[in-house]
């Protein structure tokens, strides 16, 4: 079995970040909505209902999902990211409700069908994920989903996001939630190659 690498990580200031860069240059900038989300919908029946894109940054994936006809929020730590996002979603006419947000201490007071971590996750330090849990499992309705998209302990190296086994994805969340899925795939946006990574579904219990 891969030993998870849980040495300390440092993150970008985000709100600096999405000042300074243009969303487009960033590692998990993807115009389309991420392949295994997509993928997942049509079998779990999800075709419409209340969803939230945590930590939206870019704003690509809480469009993709009004475009597919969901009532989307979309929360993020920066609030210049929430502002160029909501810029984006009403030039394509989308209508999104937008919302400055750390999750850890979250002010969203509505529960949600299923709720997109399309990297956020994985950025917290090891002391912080039963937070995180607590937090997303008062989030998600009963019987909700989570998808979750992670750094994948195949993927080399110590830079960047925490990473993580199947076993780990278990661990942290089977308290809470019931682990439907777990695949091995990639991380799409502008790195070459794509890393390696994880896409958990993970159901929330009754
Ligand atoms: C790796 S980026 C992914 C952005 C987006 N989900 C995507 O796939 O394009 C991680 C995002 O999480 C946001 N973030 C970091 N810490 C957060 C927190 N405590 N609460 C909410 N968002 C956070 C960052 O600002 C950043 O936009």
């Amino acid at each position: 079995m891969e030993e998870p690498t849980t040495s300390p990580r440092t993150f970008p200031n985000w709100e600096q970040l999405y000042q300074e860069k243009s969303v487009e240059t960033m590692p998990w900038f993807n115009p389309d909505l991420d392949a295994d989300l997509e993928q997942a919908l049509i079998p779990l029946q999800l075709l419409s209902g209340k969803v939230l894109d945590l930590g939206t940054g870019p704003g690509t994936q809480a469009i993709a999902l009004a475009k597919r006809g969901f009532q989307v929020t979309a929360t993020d730590l920066s609030a210049t990211a929430i502002q160029l996002a909501q810029e984006k979603a009403q030039a394509e006419g989308f209508a999104i409700t937008f919302r400055q947000d750390d999750i850890l201490n979250s002010h969203l007071e509505h529960t949600f069908d299923f709720v997109l971590d399309r990297g956020v996750f994985h950025v917290f330090a090891p002391e912080l994920r039963s937070d995180y849990v607590t937090v997303l499992s008062r989030l998600v309705k009963p019987s909700g989903y989570l998808f979750l998209k992670c750094f994948s302990s195949l993927e080399p190296g110590e830079e960047g996001p925490y990473r993580f086994t199947p076993e780990d994805i278990h661990e942290i969340f089977g308290d809470r939630f019931t682990v439907q899925s777990i695949e091995q795939t990639v991380y799409q946006g502008t790195l070459d190659p794509y890393p390696r990574a994880l896409f958990c579904i993970l159901q929330r219990q009754s």
